[in-house]
């Protein structure tokens, strides 16, 4: 596998978020001072891909604004000195970013199933901006490696508390064929928490085959209604080997309100000049509730 090409979903609705996300995309909620979606452009090209395919839909326009020049804006800060755009343009330089419209949210599976022209017959990268991760090495670059090394697909996962299992896809795992990583066997979307097939829960980032739009066109609405990329990668299972990468770092679900509360604390201690005052609240918060 070789991966030159990300797509990032983005044409969600967010219902676990209203009101916030009513006439805001979930994908701009900032954690600490930069929208979700920018730590994703990050990932992205801290991996070295310089092609970014962004999936959007109606209500998504500041997605592009973001990723956009804002000249006026740059003018006044450049005249004032103020160096606070500096690193996105620089991302900008490297990063091209694409979009496609997807008409309606049918789903991840659907969503990913609009990227198939822009991907042009090649192996491509996904990550899902509602799973951001503070780890050593980028979560996606964790993946491709393995992608690379064993010349296969393969999908993240990470151990999920019995209680929560229902929430994710689930993999059916075989041989563990280095430390951390496992053929996949079968998969299963939201299983009842007896009938889980694993705690390996299937989590945002993916290196996929363009042979995956085959397996979406075929796949019927599933859960909720919606055209499941889980079940596009049962196929594709069995057609090929298909392997699971427990991925090392730690990762937040910001598509709700406790994880995006979480990532700000965490995030925000990983900034020199902000370590100090978020420790010192969260001691005088810890104190107030009788924590310590
Ligand atoms: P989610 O299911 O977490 O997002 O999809 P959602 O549907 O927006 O959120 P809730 O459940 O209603 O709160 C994961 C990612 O896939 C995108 C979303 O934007 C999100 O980034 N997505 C989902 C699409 O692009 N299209 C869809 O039809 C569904």
């Amino acid at each position: 596998m070789r991966v030159a090409k990300a797509v990032v979903p983005a044409a969600g609705l967010g219902t676990r978020f209203l009101p916030a996300t009513k006439a805001q995309p979930k994908e701009m909620l900032p954690v600490v001072d930069r929208p979700a979606i920018h730590y994703i452009a990050e990932e992205v090209d801290a991996c070295g891909i310089r092609d970014l395919l962004i999936v959007t839909g109606r209500g998504k326009r500041a997605i592009e604004d973001h990723f956009d020049r804002a000249i006026e804006l740059e003018r006044l800060l450049e005249a004032t000195g103020n160096p606070r755009l500096g690193e996105l343009q620089a991302l900008l330089d490297r990063l091209q970013v694409f979009y496609v419209r997807q008409g309606t949210p049918r789903g991840l599976g659907h969503a990913i199933a609009c990227a198939e022209r822009h991907i042009d017959g090649e192996d491509f990268a996904v990550l899902l901006p509602d799973d951001l991760y503070l780890s050593p090495e980028p979560a996606l670059s964790q993946l491709i490696s393995v992608a690379e090394r064993l010349d296969a697909p393969v999908v993240a996962v990470v151990p999920v508390p019995p209680q929560d299992i229902s929430r994710y896809g689930v993999v059916t795992v075989g041989e563990e064929v280095e430390p951390g990583v496992f053929r996949v066997l079968d998969m299963v979307e939201k299983p009842r928490q007896e009938e889980a097939p694993s705690h390996l829960g299937v989590v945002g980032r993916y290196v996929l085959p363009p042979g995956i739009f085959s397996h979406l066109a075929r796949v019927e609405p599933g859960a909720g209604g919606e055209i499941q990329l889980t079940d596009a990668l049962r196929a594709l299972c069995q057609s090929r080997p298909v392997y699971a990468v427990t991925v090392v770092g730690e990762r937040y679900d910001i598509g709700e309100p406790l994880g995006l509360l979480r990532a700000q604390i965490s995030f925000a201690l990983q900034r020199p000049e902000l370590r100090q005052g978020v420790r010192a609240f969260l001691a005088e918060v810890a104190k107030a509730n009788g924590l310590l």
